[in-house]
């Protein structure tokens, strides 16, 4: 049986790749920030899994405005680093797991959650950074990511976007399509964006630090309450691109406690601001 042993959360913020790929990590700007991921590495070398589920949006550009699927799941072999407008970021390509993908397409979609499915996708900074961040950059040309990944795109761009409630109910449903795929599969989940931060109009350079660290303190005990929080309260307390938030949601419903397991134990936390315009936040939680 595939089973959930832990999940990370994490900002994307596409600067930092920039950082990583110019040498900039060292630099005071930049420093403090991969600082708190120094024992997020090690414990990915400690704990690598077969398979991360990585929830992310698409930042338009795979996707446009012209096809704006809700939920979309990544069903192909392998993914390719998307061109974001300067060539694309010197990284392996991301190899997926189609047969894991397929299980939990009939499962979910069985669930009556309605899935776009993917057999094509080019993958931006929302998840080629938590890569980054998570796993020393493998060495280029010939290297390849320690494990394999199932990207998971959410709609946070175009309104409308689904809310916290349907996107914790959606991790619930993944928790249970994983657990039914009859290999032993090492999956872990993971929930990427945010946080507060806003990138256009008067308002533009938002951060929300308060906001955000209860938003924190709220994921790992009261996921449930969090849950119900409307979208218009992450646009008004976290900004327009705060709304990211909601894909930790799905993360946190994947857990074993939500489905009356015991309780997470909490491996890391991180806070930081600021990383371009975006207040970066980091947690791992593990499965008992
Ligand atoms: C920034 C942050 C994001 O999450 C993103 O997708 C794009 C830009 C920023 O801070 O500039
Ligand atoms: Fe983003």
């Amino acid at each position: 049986m595939a089973r959930i042993t832990a999940s990370v959360y994490t900002s994307h913020v596409p600067a930092i790749g920039v950082a990583l790929d110019q040498g900039k990590t060292q630099e005071p700007y930049w420093q403090p920030l991969f600082a708190g991921y120094e024992y997020s590495k090690q414990w990915m070398k400690d704990n690598t899994p077969d398979v991360v589920f990585l929830v992310y949006n698409d930042h338009a550009t795979n996707f446009s405005l012209e096809l704006i699927p809700t939920f979309a799941l990544g069903c192909a072999a392998e993914f390719p680093i998307a061109d974001e407008g300067w060539g694309p970021r010197p990284l392996p390509t991301v190899q997926g797991h189609p047969e894991l993908a397929a299980h939990i397409a009939q499962s979910v979609i069985q669930q009556d959650f309605d899935l776009t499915l993917c057999n094509a996708m080019k993958v931006d900074h929302g998840l080629t950074v938590p890569l980054s961040l998570m796993c020393d950059n493998p060495p280029m040309p010939g290297g390849a990511w320690p494990f394999k990944v199932i990207p998971f795109h959410v709609n946070v761009v175009q309104y409308p976007v689904p809310s916290g409630a349907r996107c914790f109910a959606l991790g619930q449903a993944i928790r249970r399509a994983v657990e039914s795929f009859d290999q032993d599969l090492n999956v872990q989940i993971w929930g990427t964006g945010g946080m507060s931060h806003q990138l256009q109009g008067a308002r533009a350079g938002l951060i929300n630090k308060a906001w955000d660290n209860a938003f924190l303190d709220r994921l790992i005990a009261d996921p449930a309450g969090l849950a119900q929080v409307p979208h218009i309260e992450y646009v008004r307390e976290a900004g327009s691109e705060g709304i990211e938030l909601v894909m930790w949601l799905i993360a946190r419903g994947a857990m074993a406690d939500v489905a009356g397991g015991p309780a997470p134990t909490l491996k890391h936390r991180f806070f930081h601001v600021p990383a371009s315009n975006t207040a970066v936040g980091h947690l791992i939680l593990e499965n008992n």
